[in-house]
């Protein structure tokens, strides 16, 4: 049977999502935007590149959630973006109302799908979109960890002239400045990077890990990044789609695990068919404790302000 992948928000990142997704023929793809003709012609654009890329699967832009009937996955982009001096917190009012209309749209049309929600402040966001849905929690998971790990890996590579393949390395916590980018645990195919860097080193790449999204947001001042976070969105996609179970790290809900209950936050999961199937809880040191409830503050924080 063909999957089918609705993204809402026909922007940066659905678009690139969109073209990820066909381009990995994880099925057939509607792209929905409340913007009148903008996601039929990037879906129609995206479509055209089939022959030359080799995909069959449809791409179909559209405006009405009829078009999203039976997604396997809905993934929510939709709502604005940051600019520079905003940070993701600026975000929070005008895109708890978009995320829920979507949300429920969503899930009116696809009562089985699994939701991811990348549309910023992702840990409130997804929060959202759990409370409106009606959906269990482990159909609702919020796209960050992938992006901030891949950050993470790529400056680990750089600084020490590797490819980012062989880099082991995760971010846990919130989306936002108090993320907790696992030092201790990040490895070059099983080499501890803490053999291979200097502590100042290693602070550096912690530090612009944490700040990744503000310095490409600082480069284009008209938007947010958006090729990696779509691909990411997608990477969550295909393991649920494909059951993989492949262990990411992602927002979701916690019913205890990490002494955290009640609220969505960046923790590794084991991704399939439905959904988040289990949390990987694991020992973490004092610090590192200390750092994952200063992220759960600052969730908690987020969680209120969306009044739900
Ligand atoms: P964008 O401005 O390029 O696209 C947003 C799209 O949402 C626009 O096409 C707009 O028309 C559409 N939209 C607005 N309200 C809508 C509604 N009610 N229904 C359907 N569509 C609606 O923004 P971009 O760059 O695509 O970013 C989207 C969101 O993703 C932002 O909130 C951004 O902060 C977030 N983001 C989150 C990341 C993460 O790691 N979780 C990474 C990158 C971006
Ligand atoms: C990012 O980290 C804006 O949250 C987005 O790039």
């Amino acid at each position: 049977m063909r999957n089918k992948i609705t993204i809402i928000g026909a922007g940066n990142v659905g678009a690139t999502a969109a073209h990820w997704a066909a381009t990995r023929g994880l099925g057939d793809v509607v792209l929905l935007d409340v913007v009148e003709g903008v996601p039929q012609g990037k879906a129609l654009d995206l479509l055209q590149s089939g022959p030359v890329d080799g995909f069959s699967y449809s791409v179909k832009g559209s405006n009405d959630y009829k078009d999203s009937a039976d997604s396997d996955v809905v993934i929510i982009t939709a709502g604005l973006a940051r600019k520079p001096g905003m940070s993701r917190d600026d975000l929070l009012a005008k895109n708890v109302a978009i995320v829920k209309s979507c949300a429920e749209e969503a899930v009116k049309h696809s009562p089985d799908c699994v939701l991811i929600v990348v549309t910023n402040p992702i840990d409130a966001m997804v929060y959202t979109a759990f409370k409106v849905s009606g959906l269990p929690e482990n159909r609702v998971v919020g796209m960050a960890g992938v992006l901030d790990s891949a950050r993470y890996r790529t400056f680990l590579a750089e600084t020490l002239g590797v490819s980012p393949k062989d880099v082991n390395a995760m971010v846990m916590g919130i989306h936002g400045d108090n993320m907790l980018p696992l030092v201790r645990l990040a490895n070059v195919a099983g080499v501890p990077v803490t053999d291979l860097l200097s502590e100042d080193e290693l602070d550096k790449i912690v530090f612009r890990t944490q700040k990744g999204g503000m310095e490409i947001v600082n480069h284009l001042k008209t938007g947010s990044a958006y090729y990696t976070p779509g691909l990411a969105a997608i990477e969550m996609a295909e393991a649920i789609l494909h059951d993989s179970k492949r262990v990411l790290p992602c927002a979701a809900y916690l019913k205890g695990e990490f002494g955290i209950s009640g609220c969505f936050l960046g923790v590794p999961v084991v991704l399939g068919e439905n959904g988040v199937e289990r949390i990987v809880e694991f020992a973490l040191t004092a610090l590192e404790k200390e750092a994952l409830l200063e992220s759960e503050t600052a969730v908690r924080k987020q969680m209120e302000e969306t009044g739900l």
